[in-house]
């Protein structure tokens, strides 16, 4: 099976998929014209993708591909539909990184409480504020409100219970061994955004969650409130954003996800919400520790493999599949 990797890739991956007798081009940084070109150039089987997007042209590039795997969890960067069209299989590596993502949100909490961003600016700058940086409220005690709570939610709440924080939750299904275990509290969203000290988003990108978050709900959160976004930008409105933020509507906001987020890795950035007051940001690297990337890497090798051998899909989020049994 010819595979082409498009994205960076672990190498003990890339060695497990010769060692199974892949034929692998592993050409990260691939995007765009360059993507398809490389698509049509390898006649590749299999595609593996990080953030790089998937259109319907590079689905057609070459005649061979019926496997697109995106090794993370979402898959919004994938045409799934065009690839169902064209009889392509499109598989995601779920939970792998949800650890990693809750890590860093879990961070983010305390990086907002404690103002950590800002205090290491004055400290780089020569300036001593221990009576204006000695105000944070802290985590116990505090509720946080979890939108979604599968798998990286999940992993947040369970980290936010060990900090003996309040928890309710918002999701269009009850997640009841969750709230037996955690103690968490299903409620509307509306309840989420009114009760919640920390507002942190766990649902995927697309169009059923576009602007979940916009005027109205940041209106309706605490003046003394968090809103943390690890998932997708478009779920928050950034516009909706920066006016709460220069508002002072909500005490303060992190993000490692933006609307429109660079394709290269190094690159300029000059989204405006980067310079919104009270605003804390990474650079969308929820998924990207070393743990979770070996993982996925792991997860992505697995799906080969077992396609190879049974022909069967795992984690195959395309509807049903014409002609390949779904496990
Ligand atoms: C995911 O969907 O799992 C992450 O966004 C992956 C990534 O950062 O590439």
């Amino acid at each position: 099976m010819k595979v082409l990797i498009a994205d960076r890739f672990e190498d003990r991956g890339i060695e497990e998929l010769a060692h199974r007798g892949c034929q692998v081009f592993y050409e990260p940084g691939l995007d765009g014209d360059a993507l398809h070109d490389a698509v049509a150039r390898t006649g590749c089987d299999a595609l593996v993708v990080r953030s790089t997007r998937v259109t319907d042209e590079v689905l057609g590039a070459s005649p061979n591909l019926s496997l697109v795997i995106r090794a993370g969890s979402g898959y919004d960067t994938i045409d799934v539909d065009a690839a169902t069209r064209r009889d392509v299989r499109v598989c995601n590596c779920p939970g792998m990184n949800s650890v990693a993502v809750a890590e860093l949100t879990l961070g983010l909490m305390i990086a907002l409480d404690r103002r950590i961003v800002d205090e290491t600016d004055d400290l780089r700058q020569g300036i001593w504020k221990k009576k204006e940086y000695g105000k944070a409220r802290g985590l116990k005690g505090r509720t946080l409100g979890v939108v979604g709570l599968g798998r990286i939610g999940y992993e947040v709440a369970k980290r936010a219970k060990a900090f003996d924080m309040n928890l309710i939750y918002a999701d269009v299904i009850a997640h009841d061994n969750a709230e037996c275990e955690l103690g968490v509290r299903r409620v509307t969203l509306d309840d989420v955004l009114t009760q919640s000290d920390f507002v942190t988003l766990h649902v995927p990108g697309g169009s059923d969650t576009k602007h979940l978050i916009g005027r109205k709900q940041l209106a309706m959160m605490k003046p003394t409130a968090f809103l943390l976004n690890c998932s997708r930008g478009g779920i928050v409105d950034e516009a909706a954003l920066a006016e709460a933020l220069s508002a002072g509507a909500i005490a303060g906001a992190a993000l490692d996800v933006y609307e429109v987020e660079p394709a290269a890795t190094d690159t300029r950035f000059a989204d405006p919400i980067g310079n919104a007051p009270h605003l804390y940001g990474t650079h969308h690297v929820g998924a990207s520790t070393a743990q979770a990337q070996t993982a996925v890497a792991e997860e992505a090798v697995r799906i080969i493999d077992h396609y190879m051998k049974s022909g069967e899909l795992l984690h195959c989020v395309n509807p049903r599949p014409p002609g390949v049994a779904a496990v």
